[in-house]
């Protein structure tokens, strides 16, 4: 068995940026347009925040997290309505892994220096003809450096809890907006200090602020970023 494990000629897009940014959207909606593969790298720390979570593992027990890293099945297949669901050892996890729990639980994960070393590979192997959208933290930084195209969504932390508290309320949850917003500062606080591939721009990242924009109006500006197809 020689083949490679993800194809080097394939272009890449990366697109980081802080959670409630806009970029699982956004990036959904760019890949879908460019027909492209897809990777959401924050559902990799979260299904193995949710393996964690059924194992009862303790999230300050960085060995424990480290193989249960390892020994933890991550799936995506699109469903009938072309929904991308997440399979964690097989079992469809999707719901479970949007939650406010399992976010804290993959933050808390994705500090640990090997567990970000040992989902590198799963990463890269999503690079794959045509080409590649990837979302995360680190796409433009440690994962895909070599991306042609780099583009940093930020936007307020007020704007992003609004958005976030919607989300949830047309799901039927019902939450604070106080609370998201204090946790939304926590997490970016965690995730841009951590000594490990912190949350921050690349060097040649475009930055795009989307407080106020429409989400069509941010698909637009990313993708006026490659060639005219
Ligand atoms: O993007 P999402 O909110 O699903 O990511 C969940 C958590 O996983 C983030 O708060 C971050 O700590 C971590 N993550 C990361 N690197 C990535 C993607 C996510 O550290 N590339």
């Amino acid at each position: 068995m020689n083949s490679p494990l993800h194809d080097h000629s394939a272009p890449v897009l990366t697109i980081d940026g802080p959670s409630g940014s806009g970029k699982g959207t956004i990036s959904r909606l760019v890949a879908a347009r460019l027909g492209w593969n897809y990777l959401d790298s924050g559902a990799l720390y979260r299904a193995v925040g949710v393996a964690a979570g059924w194992a009862d593992l303790d999230l300050a027990d960085p060995a424990a997290l480290v193989r249960c890293t390892f020994d933890t099945e991550i799936g995506f297949r699109e469903d009938a309505s072309g929904e991308l669901r997440v399979l964690v050892n097989d079992v469809d996890a999707t719901d479970e892994l949007r939650t406010e729990t399992a976010g804290a639980a993959a933050s808390a994960i994705a500090a640990i220096p090997e567990v970000r070393a040992a989902l590198k590979d799963r990463q890269r192997a999503f690079r794959r003809m045509p080409g590649l959208v990837a979302d995360g933290r680190d796409m433009g930084t440690v994962i895909f450096p070599d991306a042609s195209y780099k583009v940093f969504l930020t936007a307020s932390a007020e704007e992003r809890a609004e958005r976030r508290y919607k989300q949830l309320k047309d799901k039927g949850v019902s939450v604070n907006l106080d609370g998201l917003l204090r946790e939304i500062l926590a997490r970016d606080a965690r995730d841009a200090s951590r000594a490990v591939a912190p949350l921050r721009p690349a060097e040649d990242a475009v930055r795009i602020d989307t407080t106020g924009l429409g989400i069509e109006d941010v698909v637009e500006r990313v993708l006026a970023l490659l060639p005219a197809r």
